[in-house]
């Protein structure tokens, strides 16, 4: 067992003062509450355990503060750093980067931002590795000419970087966010050193992740979820010609669901970066004749370009705010027959279940729960639900 060392400070492990499997118990509970809360009964649900509870993330956001302290921020304090904290729920590949980071942080003459007069420059380092210890460094900064940075002073500082990482297999980008901003996710970027993504095998599919964009923080669990995504499907196989994988990130479902079912799938997604990235990935696992991906909100599609052949079914797999209110009426008033849904926060599921209208029409067949984020409270659900 580990325990984080900055507990309670420290908010990325919160659970790691229980032993793992205490853990699991626990969040079963709260599943259970989940139901409870709104009023249903509760299903039964398979729960997936971590293969690999400590030490899982292969994505870190790690915040620089204005007086150059460098690591996850404090709980509930945004302006707090916690100074040389990477935590026990990154992968060792990043934690052994954060070290090299942190050190070229502390040494660097370019200046810390300031979250509270929004001046200054480096923001964030977002680290990322692969099952294959390569990374992946975003430094997410304001954009240089807005603070008087000269490409001379950025290029000898960021050749200190490199020389650093010296030996390591690594990428390195520069995104940039507006002034104001406190984001780690930035917009334009420049490649600093090798390439702009990280090549990521999950069950032998590839798929390249570049810099800005979402993709599975935690491969293990994430190869769980997409076979039993791939299974539930297999349970009605024959009933169904396209596959719409809504929310579909850079095409980690639906590749997959395109190769094993040699059938059309139509991936919606709304950051630009991924879609490009998905174009790619379908022509690196050979269904680029099968998927096609479209930039745009889930709601602008379904109401402009959706058209139902009346044999779809809809995976979807939006982020934490859930299902936007037109796509929910959408859903409600000509959903398809199956809908396979992933939610990493079911909370949010099971209000547009019970109380947003979607019990009105949809039962739900199948439960399984994913711990997909061991230490937190966590988990990724999938929902799989039949029109009644
Ligand atoms: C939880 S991720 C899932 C991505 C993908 N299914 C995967 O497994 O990698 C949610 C994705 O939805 C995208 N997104 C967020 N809001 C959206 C919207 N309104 N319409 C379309 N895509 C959206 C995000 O950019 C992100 O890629």
């Amino acid at each position: 067992m580990h325990t984080c060392s900055l507990l309670p400070k420290c908010g990325a492990a919160p659970l790691s003062y229980m032993p793992y499997s205490k853990q699991a118990d626990y969040k079963r509970g709260l599943f259970r509450e989940a139901f409870k809360k709104v009023g249903a009964k509760v299903p039964d649900f398979e729960f997936i355990p971590a293969p690999v509870p400590y030490f899982y993330r292969n994505r870190m956001d790690y915040t620089v503060s204005f007086r150059g302290e460098f690591g996850l921020r404090e709980r509930g304090k945004w302006w707090r750093v916690l100074d040389g904290h990477a935590c026990i729920v990154a992968d060792k590949t990043i934690r052994r980067a954060f070290k090299l980071v942190n050190s070229w942080v502390k040494g660097t003459s370019l200046p810390y931002y300031d979250r509270k007069k929004h001046t200054g420059f480096l923001k964030y380092v977002v680290i990322r590795s692969n099952l294959d210890n390569e990374l992946l460094l975003n430094i997410v900064t304001t954009p240089p000419e807005i603070v008087g940075i000269t490409s001379r002073f950025l290029t000898d500082e960021l050749v200190k970087l490199i020389e650093m990482f010296k030996g390591n297999p690594v990428n390195i980008v520069l995104s940039f966010t507006p002034l104001k901003s406190d984001r780690s996710i930035g917009k334009l970027y420049k490649v600093v050193y090798g390439q702009d993504f990280l090549a990521q095998t999950i069950n032998g599919f590839k798929y390249k992740v570049y810099a800005n964009a979402f993709f599975q923080n935690n491969p293990c669990v994430a190869a769980l979820l997409q076979n039993k995504v791939v299974e539930t499907v297999k349970g009605f196989k024959n009933e169904f010609e396209n596959i719409y994988d809504l929310y579909g990130g850079a095409g980690f479902l639906g590749i997959a669901l395109a190769r094993v079912f040699r059938t059309k799938v139509n991936v919606v997604e709304e950051f630009g970066e991924s879609t490009k990235a998905g174009e790619e990935n379908a022509r690196l696992n050979g269904v680029s004749k099968l998927v096609r991906f479209t930039t745009s909100t889930v709601s602008e599609y379904l109401s402009n370009f959706y058209q139902t052949t009346g044999k779809d079914v809809f995976v979807l797999d939006p982020p934490r705010v859930g299902l936007s209110n037109d796509v929910l009426k959408f859903l409600i008033a000509k959903g398809p027959k199956y809908l396979v849904y992933v939610s990493c926060k079911y909370t949010r599921f099971l209000e547009e279940f019970y109380k947003l209208g979607l019990a009105a029409k949809y039962r739900i067949k199948q439960v399984t729960v994913f711990d997909m984020f061991p230490l937190t409270e966590h988990v990724e659900s999938l929902f799989y639900l039949v029109r009644k």
